[in-house]
């Protein structure tokens, strides 16, 4: 049987292009007692794997040239000499962008019995719904009434957190760069304003849009944008930090020149790590499968097929070809 890889072949200098990676073919090794054979069926396409080819060591080491890229992936155990594994079973983890994984269990995360199509578990009910989870509730701690401000709301996480603080009952603004997902995220996940920041002048909107000031901003983005936020705070605000989708592929990163103004605002500003909260994984789904049950959390995805296009996926991410959680089909 063959194993289809991505494997990292030298480090990208600013966008990732086709010619950073190698698509190769290598045999499945035989089963040894303790392991299991994985079959991936769907790869997660994320941002975070832009910071994962640098070298070095950021919250996880940089991928190795010549390894594997890492990837989350959803798959099926095809065969298995563990005890605790079984034929059939569904699984998540960072298995790797390859269509075929051999696990010693460690590090994988078993399904169960499937309540959502398997791809939703790397999105809405895998590692980018988790960071909305946590990072909206336990960072930014909303409290009804207020108004949130999500930069980069379009995309998986940003879509997640705005319609989990419209749960909790807050107003809720954020950005896209098309019209087309500006009216996705009024009509289909309840915000009250979006911004086409690719046409708009944000200043000016997030003026219009938030008189009040900005209780939590959940920041996606960073550059420029987060400067932009800083100056619109309301008093206590809690700011965020997610990503900064404006600057994974910069050599050099923009920082915030407006910080005083949480001074001034009597704020703070977090940072998020999904993987903290990895024990808490299980609530986190059950609260928001209950969610998605009584039809208030939606989620949408960009399925494309086959590894030889994941080069040219990870590049759709930063120039906003995707609208919904971008995977790969295997
Ligand atoms: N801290 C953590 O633990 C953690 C975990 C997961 C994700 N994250 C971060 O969360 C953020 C969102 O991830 P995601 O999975 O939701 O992304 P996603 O679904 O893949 O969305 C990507 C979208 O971001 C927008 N974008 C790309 N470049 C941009 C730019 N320069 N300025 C503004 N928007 C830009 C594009 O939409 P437009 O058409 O709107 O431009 C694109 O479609 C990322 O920064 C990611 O690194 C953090």
């Amino acid at each position: 049987m063959e194993n289809k890889q991505v494997v990292l072949k030298r480090r990208p200098v600013g966008m990732a292009q086709a010619e950073d990676f190698d698509i190769t073919t290598v045999a499945v090794p035989e089963l040894v007692e303790g392991q299991v054979l994985i079959e991936n069926k769907y790869i997660s396409l994320d941002p975070a794997m832009r910071g994962w080819m640098n070298a070095g060591t950021s919250y996880i080491k940089g991928v190795e040239i010549g390894a594997v890229m890492r990837a989350f992936a959803a798959g099926q155990v095809i065969a298995s000499k563990h005890p605790d594994w079984n034929e059939g079973a569904y699984v998540t983890g960072l298995s790797g962008a390859q269509s075929h994984v051999v696990s010693d269990g460690k590090g994988l995360t078993a399904l169960g019995e499937l309540s959502a199509p398997l791809s939703y578990y790397l999105g809405i009910l895998g590692m980018p719904g988790m960071t909305a989870y946590f990072g909206l509730l336990e960072k930014g701690k909303p409290v009804a009434k207020e108004t949130v401000f999500i930069a980069g709301a379009a995309g998986i996480v940003g879509s997640t957190v705005g319609q989990i603080a419209r749960i909790k009952g807050c107003k809720v603004v954020g950005t896209a760069g098309t019209d087309e997902k500006c009216n996705y995220l009024i009509n289909e996940c309840g915000f009250d304003h979006a911004i086409n920041y690719k046409k708009e002048d944000v200043s000016v909107r997030i003026k219009e849009t938030c008189p009040e000031g900005i209780h939590v901003v959940y920041d996606n983005v960073g550059g420029p944008l987060l400067d932009l936020l800083l100056t619109n705070l309301a008093k206590g605000a809690r700011v965020v930090i997610c990503g900064a989708l404006s600057q994974y592929n910069k050599t050099e990163f923009y920082g915030p020149k407006n910080y005083m103004k949480i001074v001034t605002a009597r704020g703070y500003i977090n940072g998020i790590i999904v993987f903290d909260y990895i024990d808490r994984y299980p609530e986190a789904v059950a609260e928001m499968s209950a969610w998605m049950e009584a039809t208030k959390l939606k989620t949408m995805e960009h399925i494309i097929e086959g590894l030889d296009n994941f080069p040219k996926g990870l590049q759709m991410l930063f120039n906003g070809d995707n609208f919904g959680k971008l995977i790969v089909k295997v």
